[in-house]
């Protein structure tokens, strides 16, 4: 009886321990799962490595004092493949930097989870579907750059809420509607100094100057 109850508490802290591990290696294990989601041609991605006991070590990948992910750096990788959603569980990520690849498929709704993100960057790429009107929840944006891509839809009234964003570059992507009135009065509430949204298939207020929209907002800005 004696053995046994020693045993199942043996077993049990035995449980706590693996799970202690698991739960401070979930950024790990996100970041491992997306560089599996991947092709790396050039091998960028090498040191991301589970078996090492955070991603901390790994190159591209920078951390705050508590070991969690804060900046994700591979701008001109050469990486391709999806955005896995489970990216929005980066609850520190202050930078996601992922321009210039081959990135496709959608931007996940939940980096709208990314309440500390100042710079989502990932303009020149092959991305489709909406851009999430979940990325208007992310307060501490500053940066917010998906041009060059190949998304569609609307541009979401939400982003209007973003009276940190200093540039929004939504231009060369296949985007319908009219710029929504919350996002232009960016410009004059908030602290967005370059807006552009030239070349999409934009209407309404636009129609006849796609080019024109970028240069008055700059023009007002000067
Ligand atoms: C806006 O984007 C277009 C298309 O990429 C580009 O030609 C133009 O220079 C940009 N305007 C500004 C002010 O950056």
């Amino acid at each position: 009886m004696a053995a046994q109850t020693g045993a199942a508490l043996l077993l049990t802290s035995l449980l706590i321990t693996l799970a202690t591990i698991a739960s401070s290696n979930t950024e790990g294990d996100i970041l491992y799962a997306q560089r599996q989601a991947w092709n790396d041609p050039n091998g960028v991605l090498q040191s991301w490595d589970p078996t090492l006991v955070d991603p901390c070590f790994w190159f591209h990948v920078c951390c705050n004092g508590d070991k969690s992910v804060t900046r994700v750096d591979l701008g001109n990788a050469g990486i391709s493949g999806p955005l896995i959603p489970e990216l929005g569980q980066l609850k520190n990520l202050r930078y996601l930097e992922l321009y210039e690849n081959k990135l496709s498929g959608p931007i996940p709704a939940t980096l709208g989870n990314l309440r500390r993100l100042v710079s989502l960057d990932l303009y020149s790429n092959h991305l489709t579907g909406i851009i999430p009107a979940s990325l208007g929840n992310i307060g501490t944006l500053c940066f917010l750059r998906v041009h060059r891509n190949r998304l569609a839809g609307g541009i979401p009234a939400s982003l209007g809420r973003l009276t940190k964003l200093l540039r929004l570059e939504l231009q060369e992507n296949m985007l319908t509607g009219t710029v929504p009135l919350e996002v232009l009065s960016l410009v004059f509430v908030g602290d967005l100094t370059k807006l552009n949204v030239s070349k999409n298939s934009l209407t309404g207020t636009i129609r006849s100057s796609k080019q024109r929209v970028a240069t008055i907002i700059q023009d007002t800005l000067k």
